[in-house]
């Protein structure tokens, strides 16, 4: 566990004053490119998976598809995207969440998700929370059961945990690494 949290962090790059001068932008290209990191990284969610009986694997656009589509495929089990409002051709469902100016909308495929199933939600990052949380309530109100939520890396001064605990209503919670 140990090694995989240093062979992760070592394959994340710090880009100072981007996409904004005073942030420091967490590249996550350095570990994609090596196919041992995003291996190891690919098991250890899909253990989540197994442990916590998940049937769906939900991955958040655009860089947590990248890294909860092979996790599904790892796992056995289907993909479900969440998807930025205005791209799913089909029926969705769609939830609003505020940012730090303003506020945006994910959505679902209504009919992707049913009641018997239970979903486990991979990002990459969690920062405010709002991505993740916003998701969690779209599973919610397609009537799946929330299996967990697991991000690679958690910005721990952004308090985004203490606002997902709620959505996650006691489904855990998993984060590889915290910066
Ligand atoms: C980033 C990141 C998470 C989200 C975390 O996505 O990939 O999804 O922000 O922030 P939050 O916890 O404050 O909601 P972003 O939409 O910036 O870009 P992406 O499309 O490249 O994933
Ligand atoms: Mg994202």
């Amino acid at each position: 566990r140990d090694d995989l949290v240093r062979l992760l962090l070592s394959r994340i790059r710090d880009v100072p004053d981007h996409p904004k001068p005073g942030i420091v932008f967490k590249d996550i290209t350095p570990l994609l490119a090596d196919p041992e990191a995003f291996s190891a990284l690919t098991d250890a969610l899909a253990a989540f998976c197994r442990d916590q009986g998940a049937t769906k694997v939900v991955g958040l656009e655009a860089r947590g598809f990248i890294l909860a589509a092979p996790v599904a495929v790892r796992a056995g089990l289907g993909f479900v995207p969440v998807r930025k409002a205005g791209k799913l051709p089909g029926a969705t469902l769609s939830q609003r969440y505020d940012l730090e100016y303003g506020s945006a909308e994910m959505e679902i495929h209504a009919e992707d998700l049913s009641g018997a199933d239970r979903v486990l939600v991979i990002d990459d990052v969690l920062a405010t929370g709002g991505t993740a949380e916003a998701s969690l309530r779209l599973i919610r109100r397609s009537g799946a059961e929330v299996a967990g939520l697991a991000v690679l890396m958690e910005l721990n001064f952004l308090g985004g945990r203490e606002r997902v605990l709620p959505a996650l209503d006691g489904a855990p919670y998993q984060a590889l690494v915290t910066v």
